[in-house]
């Protein structure tokens, strides 16, 4: 028996890429470089190698907005982040874009602004129907700004949780199982859901984020934390970080 219980296998596969998944973030190389070590001449001009697909730069930037992931020991990962007061604002929805671009690229379940370094309280999250992870517990896509979040009963849940922030790791966190949260959309209207299991979770990581608190401060006992491959030696192969 692994140390991952079957129950959170599915859930782990949701945060989870298969090993032949090409991290589009670490695929962008110039291409130049590749190709030099290789021993083959270097082309003209600098390209970025994209699922396989060179690019220039200019080109890359028109088609996605990915942005660089702060990582632990980052001090804006640390800070209160700052309310927002404007909404349907151009700048509000281009921080929202990025966030989603940048969620989408990293195959992550969510995403808080500070982790881009934007310290504003905006958490993005979601989990659709992919076929890649039929077991997967779905999450709406949601954009959530000045978000609050309230445990409806004392009960807490263990699981495995990774952080786009804290890459390579997973930890076992406890989280409330059922939580009310609310808050506003990008066009300022309100939002109020009740969640449990992992939806409930991820809106709790993320919100986590917007007080400069990453999971690792979360985690009770300290044995349950470590490298994915170290924690994983079977699954860890196949399933990489499932992160947010
Ligand atoms: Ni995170």
């Amino acid at each position: 028996m692994s140390r991952l219980p079957a129950k959170r296998v599915s859930c782990s596969s949701l945060y989870s890429r298969p090993a032949d998944f090409r991290d589009p973030v670490a695929s962008i190389s110039p291409a130049g470089r590749e190709e030099k070590r290789s021993g083959e001449l270097a082309p003209i001009g600098e390209t970025f190698a994209v699922f396989g697909i060179h690019l220039q730069k200019s080109e890359l930037e028109l088609i996605m907005a990915v942005q660089k992931v702060l990582r632990m020991g980052h001090p804006t990962l640390l800070h209160v982040a700052e309310p927002v007061m404007a909404f349907d604002t151009p700048a509000l929805h281009s921080l929202i874009r990025n966030m989603f671009d940048t969620m989408a690229a990293l195959d992550g379940a969510g995403l808080a602004a500070p982790q881009i370094g934007v310290s504003r309280r905006v958490i993005i999250f979601g989990v659709e129907n992919n076929p890649r992870y039929p077991d997967a517990e779905l999450v709406p896509t949601t954009v959530l700004i000045n978000p609050v979040t309230t445990s409806l009963d004392e009960v807490m849940d263990d699981d495995w949780e990774g952080c786009l922030s804290v890459p390579g790791m997973r930890g076992m966190v406890p989280r409330y199982r059922r939580i009310r949260y609310t808050g506003f959309d990008q066009h300022g209207e309100r939002i109020e859901r009740i969640a449990e299991g992992f939806h409930a979770r991820v809106v709790q990581h993320e919100r986590d984020h917007l007080d400069g608190i990453l999971y690792p401060q979360r985690i009770k006992d300290m044995t349950q934390f470590g490298f994915i491959e170290e924690l994983f030696p079977e699954e860890g192969k196949k399933v990489l970080p499932l992160e947010s």
